[in-house]
């Protein structure tokens, strides 16, 4: 959750760690603190806040070395405070620690480390680490890191540095950690983002492996001791793919690349002529009797989308959780079984223990997923990776249209290998997928009508969101971005259910987005905007080009173009990431980095 930088080289460290850690600050942000390697030994700033007080602070004290480590904070144990920021020291400061995670048996560690003369000084769980290395120190650190470490159980990426020592030693189990490697100089960071000014060859490090970095380069060793292996990974993203781009914010200039990620996320996949796609999937869907789908949060809503399709096109019983629940409830799983997990990052703590205990009952695994190297990339079996490039606005918005395109191309080819999808149908649905990117441009010129509506109803305290069928996950998706980035309270619910419960809530204070495209269920839509209406409701209708009753229901209407009523979702889901941000932006939310919120949640 935390972002972590760390440096060795001929550089100011301190200008490296603070370049990468703005780069890495949308991973959380509430405090933040370097540790530099200066002639006199290891010096510590950190603050409470955003990154900007921690530069504030450095601007007084100057910290001159080429070796450092930096972090940004998401607070887990103990309040965004300033002895609370990491770097955490050892009483004498020679050692230094950064750490994301969770150590789960830290207050037994304090115990005993109390015990033993050691003395505290913040009301983090990381703290403990610093001791531990302290007491292992014999004059090899990262030796000393690798025996503190058989102590603790917990998820970390841990990183130590030394006074007396050129070095950076770090280690990972579950939080990312990723090596850059320079000329002289070596990197390491949470994400690849902070590491793109400097270099493309990085070195994803793997669960339980510890490393070394000096200027020279990088040792990997495991938990045992035993030296290992890392293959050298070139990045392709490039440096300006990661920064905004000329937009005001990360979010909106991720909302503008939708058609050239549906681009990607399609490229090179569809066969039109033979009513198929090609995924280089190594299972075989004929293997398959049924479907988990397991994700969290705006990953899940694809999810849920992806069962409509895998029925609908496939036949195959598919069940869709949020993975906190999945991963609790005792799933019926056998060795047919086939669990989906859908991540993003692919560091999603939930998402991963719900694909472990998939795996752990004889289950196959696939992973949809964006972030290269993540580690949900090495939890199973076959990758779909969705090609949405870098997302740093914390409110997801490309990833999800690029899932939804890969829950559909999933579909189509299960739907192919087990029979249930004619070549025909196939194919029309192909041709129209190919449209996606040209459709999802025409919705973004919408944004004046869409700024329009923002404007009337941004100071309302509560919204409504309806969808039936494949629009149900669009309506959950829309609250979700709207409650996130302007914290006005939104709620989501297939259209059909309103009548048993929230149609209490409607009097003429209330606006109801409903997605009202045309499709199957077009006309109980239709009904249930008259159901709002008939109670005062205020109707925001998303609706098909050319469909001349909603303007007689609903106050305001967003034309989308035409589309195959199951990829409507696609192109659907555009008009209220716009409602959502500019709402947030007319009320002077922080639009990418929203309160309260981390991009990876790698805690439970
Ligand atoms: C919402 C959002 C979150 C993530 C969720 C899963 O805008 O970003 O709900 O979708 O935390 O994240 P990933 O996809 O990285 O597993």
């Amino acid at each position: 959750m935390c972002g972590i930088v760390g440096y060795v080289g001929f550089r100011n460290a301190t200008d490296v760690l603070i370049d990468g850690l703005r780069r890495l600050e949308y991973r959380g942000y509430d405090s933040a603190g370097v540790a530099v390697r200066t002639p006199v030994g290891l010096k510590v700033v950190k603050r409470s806040g955003k990154l900007s007080a921690l530069e504030g602070a450095l601007k007084e004290e100057h910290l001159e070395g080429s070796l450092g480590i930096g972090h940004t904070r998401w607070a887990t144990h103990g309040a965004p405070t300033d002895p609370n920021a990491h770097p955490h020291t050892t009483e004498d400061g020679r050692i230094a620690v950064i750490h994301n995670g969770i150590i789960e048996n830290y207050l037994e560690l304090k115990e005993a480390l109390l015990a033993r003369g050691h003395r505290f000084r913040s009301e983090t769980d990381s703290e403990v680490l610093a001791h531990l290395v302290e007491e292992r120190y014999r004059g090899d650190l990262l030796q000393a890191l690798r025996e503190a470490l058989k102590e603790v159980r917990g998820a970390y990426a841990v990183v130590v540095a030394h006074g007396a020592h050129e070095e950076i030693v770090a280690a990972r189990t579950v939080s990312p950690l990723v090596v850059g490697l320079g000329e002289g100089e070596n990197f390491l960071a949470s994400d690849v983002p902070a590491l793109l000014p400097y270099t493309r060859r990085v070195v994803f490090l793997h669960d339980g492996d510890l490393a070394r970095i000096t200027r020279e380069g990088v040792e990997v060793i495991d938990l045992g001791g035993q030296p290992l292996k890392r293959e050298v990974v070139e990045i392709d993203w490039s440096l300006e793919a990661a920064e905004k781009g000329g937009f005001p914010h990360y979010m909106l200039k991720e909302i503008y690349e939708q058609p050239w990620v549906l681009e990607n996320t399609l490229g090179g996949r569809l066969r039109e002529e033979e009513g198929d796609v090609d995924l280089g999937l190594a299972l075989d869907p004929k293997e398959v009797a049924r479907v988990h789908l397991i994700a969290c949060g705006t990953a899940a809503y694809a999810g849920w989308y992806g069962k409509y399709l895998l029925e609908a096109l496939a036949r195959i019983p598919t069940e869709w959780d949020v993975a906190s629940e999945y991963r609790y409830r005792d799933p019926v799983v056998d060795a047919r079984t086939l669990a989906i997990a859908i991540s993003q990052s692919g560091e999603t703590i939930d998402t991963l223990e719900g694909i472990r205990e998939a795996r752990r009952k004889g289950a196959r695994t696939l992973g949809v997923i964006n972030a290269k190297g993540s580690s949900l990339t090495r939890e199973v079996e076959d990758v779909l990776y969705i090609h949405a490039g870098p997302e740093i606005g914390v409110a997801s918005t490309k990833a999800y249209t690029a899932m939804l395109a890969a829950m559909v191309l999933l579909a189509v080819r299960f739907g192919r290998a087990r029979g249930t999808l004619s070549k025909e149908v196939a194919r029309e649905l192909l041709q129209e997928m190919r449209k996606l990117p040209r459709l999802v441009e025409e919705v973004l010129e919408r944004r004046p009508l869409i700024a329009h509506i923002a404007e009337k109803y941004h100071q309302t305290q509560d919204f409504l969101f309806l969808g039936r069928h494949v629009q149900a996950p669009t309506a959950y998706e829309g609250a979700l971005k709207l409650k996130e980035i302007s914290y006005i309270h939104a709620e989501a619910y297939p259209a059909g259910e309103m009548k048993h419960g929230p149609i209490a809530l409607i009097d003429e204070r209330l606006p109801v987005v409903v997605l009202a495209t045309k499709g199957p269920l077009y006309e109980k839509t239709l009904a249930n905007i008259q159901e709002v209406r008939a109670r005062g409701g205020r109707v925001i209708a998303i609706a098909t080009e050319g469909d001349e009753e909603l303007p007689k229901v609903a106050q305001d209407v967003v034309y989308l173009p035409e589309v195959h009523p199951l990829l409507a979702p696609i192109v659907s889901v555009v008009p209220l990431q716009l409602l959502a941000y500019e709402i947030a932006v007319l009320l002077g939310r922080d639009v990418d980095q929203p309160r309260n919120l981390a991009k990876s949640v790698t805690v439970e």
